[in-house]
């Protein structure tokens, strides 16, 4: 069964809670890693708690809600191992799953409606990678920035 991590600053408390919402109507189980009020936070503290879930193995992907879904997506792929895509439309964000293998989606909560996000995350978790060796080539190449 596929296990989301989920986590968000106080700018998208509303977001996390309908997507939480979405993916358990699809039978999608997710662990929410907060914040879980509106009082002022930092986002980089959930990119950590959501990008150490999927590292870790304890979930398959992430996803990251801010204001922007900007300080969220910088914050994740400052650690090694995330490949965080900030999407704003349902393209990229199954391109970025068969192309990029991204492992962490940022959504920002000040940018998009909530049924566009919604359509975001569901075509970000229903594709997969793609595999062909010139997208493993590019990833590989990715790896090589990280140790450099
Ligand atoms: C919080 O006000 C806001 O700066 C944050 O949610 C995010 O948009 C940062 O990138």
């Amino acid at each position: 069964m596929i296990k989301i991590a989920i986590g968000g600053d106080h700018s998208s408390l509303a977001l996390k809670t309908s997507i939480i919402n979405h993916l358990k109507q699809k039978g999608v189980v997710s662990a929410d890693l907060g914040t879980y009020t509106e009082e002022s936070t930092d986002y980089p503290i959930y990119a950590k708690k959501v990008s150490d879930a999927v590292l870790s193995g304890e979930a398959n992907f992430g996803i990251l809600v801010c204001g922007t879904g900007v300080g969220m997506s910088i914050a994740a792929n400052k650690i090694k191992g995330i490949r965080c895509a900030l999407c704003g439309d349902t393209y990229s964000a199954k391109m970025t799953r068969l192309h990029n293998d991204a492992n962490v989606l940022a959504l920002g909560a000040r940018v998009l409606g909530e049924d566009v996000a919604l359509e975001i995350a569901d075509a970000f978790l229903e594709n997969s990678f793609c595999g062909e060796p010139r997208h493993i080539n590019r990833l590989n190449m990715v790896k090589e920035l990280e140790n450099a």
